[in-house]
């Protein structure tokens, strides 16, 4: 059973972790709990999120200011802070170092420069947004693809998505008699990715838990892929500006992945 996927330092990583993004700060302790009693050994934070008392995008913020908005951004120079997040490996403060939202191009230039490779990227990846090229370019680089908003972030007010709703994954979850959220968690475990739903009410985070211990049977693998696919965190009102900040456009943010 998929519990955990190998790291390339040698580390194990859980396959499920609980997203805390975006969740209320008053929420999130709760949530955490509750996930833990209930299984989950992987929870996925940061100070973006804006709930804990690391970073995260290929960006980099002017010092002193707050807010993460185009004229507040700076070109990040990855190399420089991947040097530092090499020294936090090789202390042993972390047992494995990894990027986020990085492209392919990215990642390969970073992997061109580092004595550390990242062992994960973690970028978006749902039914909607599988990201075959990126998946199979970080596998032949031995780095783990982990996915966030593996339900395509369902309520969220920054993106519009119905990737629950998807006419296919329903077709699906009837066939295996689950529901959406849960084949939805569970393609990504068969595609050889970590998936990180949030959630902080707990028979939600006890649904999302069960993923294991039955499999989506190929020819239903083979309809998901036929998914119209949508990026939904398009980052343009945020990294994204004609004048200010290192994007000029979405194409450039993302390297033309989109
Ligand atoms: P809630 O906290 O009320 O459960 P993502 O992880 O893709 O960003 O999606 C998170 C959103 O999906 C949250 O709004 C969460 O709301 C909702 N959610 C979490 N688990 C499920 C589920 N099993 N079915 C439907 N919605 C879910």
């Amino acid at each position: 059973e998929i519990r955990f996927f190998e790291l390339n330092t040698g580390a194990k990583i859980p396959s499920l972790g609980l997203g805390t993004a975006q969740v209320d700060p008053s929420l999130v302790g709760e949530a955490v709990a509750t996930a833990i009693k209930v299984g989950y050994r992987h929870i996925d934070c940061a100070q973006l999120y804006g709930n804990e008392k690391e970073i995260h995008l290929p960006v980099r913020m002017k010092k002193g200011s707050i807010g993460i908005q185009p004229e507040n951004l700076i070109q990040p120079d990855i190399p420089c802070t991947w040097k530092a997040m090499e020294a936090l490996y090789v202390s042993g403060k972390a047992r494995a170092i990894g990027v986020s939202n990085f492209s392919s191009k990215k990642l390969g230039h970073l992997l061109d420069v580092a004595r550390v490779p990242p062992a994960v990227n973690q970028v978006e990846c749902h039914p909607s947004w599988q990201q075959p090229g990126l998946h199979a370019f970080c596998k032949s680089k031995g780095v783990h693809l982990s996915g966030y908003s593996p339900l395509g972030s369902p309520g969220s007010s920054w993106v519009k998505s119905d990737v629950l709703k998807n006419p296919i994954l329903g077709m699906v979850a009837e066939k295996v008699g689950k529901t959406p959220a849960q084949v939805a968690l569970r393609w990504g475990l068969q595609t050889g990715h970590s998936v990180l739903p949030k959630s902080t009410d707990e028979g939600r985070i006890k649904d999302n838990f069960d993923i294991f211990n039955w499999s989506i049977p190929e020819v239903s693998l083979a309809k998901l892929s036929e998914i119209e696919q949508e990026r939904l965190m398009t980052g343009d009102s945020f990294f994204v500006h004609e004048t200010c900040g290192p994007y000029r456009t979405v194409e450039e943010l993302w390297d033309g992945e989109i």
